[in-house]
């Protein structure tokens, strides 16, 4: 099945044969064409081209608008019940998310809702959220656990992971985020919780092929380098590969710790500096930046642009969660990335798509390129990219296709 979208004004995310991710100046290398067609072979990019479109089975007509990759939204927590506006306005009155999270609020708060709510209400609720990413032009997303904190919540939490991937046309990869906050009853006893996490929960995961990765909030407060070093160990010896919050609230050794065991990435970043891009440098673990949650927490950005002149690649994410960015929508990441971070426009769009496709383990997608999965975003008509990050708040997305069918 051969399918044409033509009357393209501005094709954009151009690149001969898929990289694998972006580096340094690479990020500002992804080509553009205007007024061109772009041809699908069942799921996947077959050519594009000025002039005439060829003969295809289904013409899609893009009105003169923008087509790039669909955005690949590579850390989120979308599966949660309830949300927290109390705690929201909280902050507002002055509270910091530490304190909010000694009383008992912050991931305390949602897993308890977590816990009391039924598989089928998780799933709904999840789903309308998963649904709306995808009319934003959303492709491909991670989707963490770590609301649960006993097995059986966290299971639950995957088997809803596990039936959003069934029924959504995005891509879903999953993480088990097996030490997210110190469940209450170890109070004091982190040690035994992750050696409980090693020993029983990450095998019990990957006995039922729950998750593809796992994951933990390696901060002051919550879990160290040691229980990083234990837990990645552990993933690894069951076949999964980890992803690690890092650095968010202060220089927790994260980074280096990720470097260390092979993380494919490390996450958050706020606390960085020359040691963090160092330690990053010639390795595969890719930086991922989610700068909806510092503007959420007004906390400072990561140094986007000192990485990127360092020659390192980074992703970009909503980090979507009911806490810290409640919000699953990548163009408002573009414009915080641009005007926060000083990412160019390029640099941005790239670090949206293929960077974060490379930090979920997908390699076959995130650039126009032949060969690549046909996961494409329409956008309305725009003189250059640039115009989606700066027009911020208005909903530019006309269309998504998704492995070669439209699905809005
Ligand atoms: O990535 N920091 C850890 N996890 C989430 C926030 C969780 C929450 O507050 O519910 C994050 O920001
Ligand atoms: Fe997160």
């Amino acid at each position: 099945m051969v399918t044409v979208v033509e009357n393209i004004g501005l094709l954009w995310g151009i690149v001969p044969t898929l990289p694998t991710r972006l580096v340094g100046a690479e990020m500002r290398s992804l080509g553009e064409l205007r007024n061109c067609w772009l041809s699908i072979e069942d799921d996947h990019i077959s050519g594009w081209g000025e002039g005439t479109p060829p003969a295809a089975d289904l013409h899609i007509n893009a009105a003169g608008g923008t087509v790039i990759p669909a955005f690949c939204d590579s850390h989120t927590h979308i599966i949660f019940a309830g949300t927290r506006e109390r705690e929201f306005e909280d902050k507002i009155r002055g509270l910091s998310y530490e304190e909010i999270a000694r009383r008992g609020g912050g991931i305390l708060n949602s897993a308890a809702r977590v816990q009391q709510a039924t598989e089928q209400e998780l799933y709904e609720a999840s789903a309308e959220r998963l649904s709306r990413m995808v009319a934003d032009g959303t492709g491909s997303v991670e989707i963490k656990s770590g609301y649960g904190l006993t097995l059986d919540a966290e299971m639950k939490m995957l088997r809803v992971a596990a039936r959003l991937s069934e029924s959504s046309p995005a891509t879903i990869r999953t993480t088990f985020l097996c030490a997210h906050a110190l469940p209450v009853e170890y109070r004091g006893r982190a040690d035994q919780f992750v050696d409980t996490v090693c020993r029983e929960w990450i095998p019990a995961v990957a006995a039922e092929g729950l998750a593809e990765f796992v994951d933990l909030f390696c901060e002051e407060g919550f879990f160290n380098t040691t229980h990083a070093a234990q837990i990645m160990e552990a993933g690894a010896k069951h076949g999964l590969r980890s992803k690690i919050h890092a650095n968010q609230l202060a220089f927790s050794g994260g980074v280096q710790a990720g470097v260390r065991g092979g993380a494919l990435s490390v996450d958050h970043l706020e606390s960085s500096g020359q040691a963090e891009i160092e330690a990053l440098l010639g390795t595969s673990t890719m930086p991922t930046l989610l700068p909806s949650a510092a503007f959420f927490l007004r906390a400072p950005y990561p140094p986007a642009r000192q990485m990127i002149e360092s020659g390192l690649g980074v992703a970009l994410a909503t980090d979507y969660n009911p806490g810290t960015s409640p919000s699953g929508y990548m163009p408002l990441v573009l414009t915080l990335a641009t005007v926060g971070m000083r990412m160019l426009p390029e640099e941005a769009l790239a670090a949206a798509t293929i960077n974060g496709a490379y930090a979920m383990g997908l390699n076959d997608r995130g650039t126009i390129s032949v060969g690549a999965r046909a996961d494409l975003t329409l956008l309305r008509p725009m003189e250059s990219i640039a115009y989606l990050p700066y027009s911020f708040g208005e909903n530019c997305i006309r269309g998504v296709i998704l492995g070669g069918k439209t699905i809005v």
